[in-house]
């Protein structure tokens, strides 16, 4: 079997050194596999993500990425550094932090135009993006007067057009229409198809089949409860409820309280 392109051991992080955000983390992931985080709000999914991209480092424990160790100090060597931002993207949870040129086509263009793609390339690249995401009528306005999932479609753009070997996207369907979910699900499927490593936090239970080999979920304590194939952990309804992923409504049926799980749908049925 392959190395593994990402390897964590018993990997800790907590912020300010007081506010635990991940514990005994253990993960492998392999080149072309899609790999999906679900957990309650807290439960350290965006922190998972932020390690994957280099942006933090374990406090405990080690994560190798392409056979180095990701420990402070290892992106001022330049040419690991540009070498791993090409391969690795990540779509961030708040599209704002990523959004800082005057125009969304600035925007888009500016990581491959850093990272040495030529204009051309950049050009060709962003005409086809634009059109996949439906997106070719905000190209000329500020990325900061758009619509939340407007934004949300410009950060996902500025992220594919580096074509990034593993994509990282944290909530990429939270706050889009079923249209765009739909499209953004076949994005990740075609990205998958042509070998990218695909790991995507979500709460977003309608698009979990589709988008993953294999589903980690983190509990409250930040520890992984689970790992498993996403039929199954979809099908096993107490366990996504105890994990606040599913939630039980309570009403009243001709003046009889009640309660019943929230049904899930299915990935065919999107609302
Ligand atoms: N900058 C920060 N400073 C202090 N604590 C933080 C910071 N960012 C996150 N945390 C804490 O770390 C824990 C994990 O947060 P994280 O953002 O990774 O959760 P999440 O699973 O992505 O949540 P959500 O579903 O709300 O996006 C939480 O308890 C949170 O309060
Ligand atoms: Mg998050």
């Amino acid at each position: 079997m392959d190395e593994p392109i990402f390897s964590l051991k018993d990997v800790y992080f907590s912020y300010l050194g007081k506010y635990p955000a991940l514990r005994g983390i253990d993960m492998d992931i392999r080149q072309g596999e899609k790999i999906t985080v679900l957990g309650a709000n807290g439960s350290g999914k965006s922190t998972l993500l932020h390690l994957l991209d280099g942006l933090i480092f374990p406090q405990q424990g080690a994560i190798r990425a392409f056979g180095v160790a990701l420990q402070e100090g290892v992106f001022n060597d330049a040419d690991f550094s540009r070498d791993f931002r090409k391969k690795v993207g990540l779509v961030f949870q708040n599209p704002d932090i990523q959004l800082f040129c005057p125009t969304v086509e600035e925007d888009i263009c500016f990581g491959p135009l850093q990272l040495g793609v030529g204009e051309k390339e950049t050009a060709c690249r962003l005409e086809k993006i634009a059109d996949d995401l439906g997106i070719d009528d905000l190209l000329q306005r500020s990325p900061h007067q758009l619509s939340v999932g407007e934004k949300r479609k410009v950060a996902i753009a500025s992220t594919l057009i580096i074509e990034p070997q593993v994509l990282v996207l944290d909530e990429p369907t939270a706050g889009l229409d079923p249209k765009t979910s739909c499209a953004i699900v076949e994005i990740i499927l075609r990205a998958n198809s042509a070998g990218r490593t695909i790991i995507t936090a979500t709460h977003d239970l309608h698009i979990v089949e589709e988008i993953s080999d294999r589903v980690y979920v983190l509990s409250r304590e930040k520890k992984i409860a689970r790992v498993e194939e996403p039929e199954r952990l979809l099908a096993d309804s107490r366990f996504l409820e105890e994990h606040n992923l599913i939630h039980t409504h309570a009403h009243c049926h001709q003046r009889q309280a009640h309660t019943h799980p929230h049904q899930h749908p299915g990935p065919d049925h999107h609302h």
